[in-house]
């Protein structure tokens, strides 16, 4: 590197500057190695499992993990979108949704590397904070509370990214957290996949790696020294949406993370996760029903269709989103920008005519060919106002073109339905709808 180059660098990690910025937050990548164009349907790629691909496309299908052009034009897209964000937020879940069987801890090592090589390469000059999901483990989900090789060796890929405690404490539970750079803040990077109901390593534990304990330490810290904060993470609390009895913390953490929220959400400035692989929002209410907080789910890179029972809707299309928000107060000055990766430009339209559609309050929506994937990216913004989930009707509007789109052929009966269910008995969360 040369010195110039070196200042540059250094300038612009070090300096908190005043004013808006923007940063990238993308999850669920899952690239599916193994994926091929195949007139086989069986043969297309493992992540379908034994469902038939048929018309498989150069981009990627609905019933399969992401190729790795996919992943690819995901990267290169932000960097044509927005080549300067003052950090990346990436929440995880890298490898494809296939038996453990198939992977193997050196199999999902590999892949969190290629994926981490091609970030470093497409941003070098970028901080990407960066927190691990559900499926960076193997076995997938069994993520234990102590240290082990895989968070030793992840701490390794991750260090251009972590500063020396951070590398430590991630070795021990994979948490940490940071002075958010560029900023007069601090980000929160959480592994709440100790909290996963798939998680049997943790089952059992009342505070797995103490991490609600040091969490709590932290935001009190936080407060004193007058920070805001960002917390990231991988699974969220609250149910799926797409499948309302769905909760994927147990109940016992489900609990404590709210009362941590609850406590402490004054300096808590944003909170943004992944895992259901959809654009959707998690709402925290206090004990009089205000709300205090709200979380962003961004939608995945992964098409990939859910396997769980019951789901309908369960593929996506990939999604990439770009927040924007103050460097001081750390408060989000929009409420997040989406762009979608469609292939043609006839695609393009028709994607601009649905949410135009829906935007236009119509109750029915077109049937719609089948869509292959991207080369293009097509950027919208939806929403005027900050924390606006649920008092900004377009916000749900749109998200609900997130969705498969062969799935879209029923009249919309629910598309305007917020759906309020309640967290454990109390008032917490709100979720809505994609039952179309
Ligand atoms: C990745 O995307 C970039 C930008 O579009 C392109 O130049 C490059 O060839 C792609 N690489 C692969 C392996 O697809
Ligand atoms: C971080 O640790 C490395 C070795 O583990 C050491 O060489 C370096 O000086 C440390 N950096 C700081 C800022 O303490
Ligand atoms: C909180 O601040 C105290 C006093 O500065 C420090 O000793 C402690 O390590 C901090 N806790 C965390 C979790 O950062
Ligand atoms: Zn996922
Ligand atoms: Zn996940």
């Amino acid at each position: 590197m040369s010195l110039l180059k070196l200042l540059l660098f250094l300038a612009h990690w070090g300096v908190a500057r005043a004013g808006p910025g923007r940063f990238w937050h993308i999850s669920d990548l899952h690239l599916d190695p193994d994926y091929k164009v195949s007139t086989d349907p069986l043969q297309v790629c493992p992540s379908a499992g034994s469902r038939p691909v048929y018309n498989s496309g150069p981009w990627g299908d609905y019933l399969c993990d992401s190729p790795w052009v996919l992943i690819n034009s995901s990267i290169y897209a932000m960097k044509e979108i927005e080549p300067e964000p003052d950090f990346i937020f990436w929440t995880g879940d890298d490898t494809p949704h296939v038996p453990n069987e198939r992977l193997g801890e050196a199999a999902v090592l590999k892949i969190v590397g290629r994926l981490t090589n091609l970030i470093r390469e497409v941003f070098p000059d970028t901080k990407v904070y960066a927190a691990l999901g559900n499926h960076d483990f193997h076995p997938k989900s069994q993520l234990p509370a102590g240290s082990n090789s895989i968070y030793n060796q992840i701490a390794e890929l991750w260090r251009p990214w972590l500063n020396n405690e951070s590398i430590a404490r991630f070795k021990e539970g994979a948490f940490y957290s940071e002075k958010l750079l560029g900023t007069t803040g601090r980000v929160v990077v959480l592994n709440t996949n100790l909290y996963y109901t798939s998680n049997e390593q943790t089952a059992s534990m009342a505070d797995p790696a103490q991490q609600f304990q040091w969490l709590e330490d932290v935001l009190s810290n936080a407060s004193r020294a007058g920070e805001k904060v960002y917390i990231i993470g991988h699974v969220p609390p609250g149910f799926f949406e797409k499948k309302g009895n769905k909760m994927w913390f147990r109940e016992g953490f489900n609990e404590k993370y709210l009362k941590v929220v609850q406590k402490h959400h004054r300096v808590i400035a944003g909170q943004f996760f992944g895992h259901n692989h959809l654009d959707s929002f998690r709402m925290f209410y206090d004990d009089a029903g205000a709300p205090i907080s709200v979380m962003f789910l961004t939608p995945g890179v992964t098409p990939w269709k859910t396997t769980l029972p019951g789901v309908v809707n369960g593929a996506n299309n990939p999604g990439i989103r770009v927040f924007e928000y103050d460097r001081d107060t750390l408060s989000l000055q929009h409420c997040p920008a989406v762009a979608h990766l469609l292939l043609t430009t006839e695609e393009i339209n028709l994607f601009k005519a649905l949410v135009s559609l829906l935007l236009n309050n119509l109750q029915w929506l077109p049937s719609v060919p089948k869509i292959r994937w991207i080369s293009s990216a097509w950027y919208i913004q939806v929403c005027p106002q900050a924390h606006c989930p649920h008092v900004c009707p377009l916000y749900t509007d749109y998200t609900a073109v997130n969705a498969g789109s062969q799935l879209i052929k029923q009249p919309v009966t629910s598309w305007d339905v917020l759906v309020m269910i309640e967290m454990t008995k109390k008032h917490y969360s709100l979720i809505y709808s994609t039952n179309y």
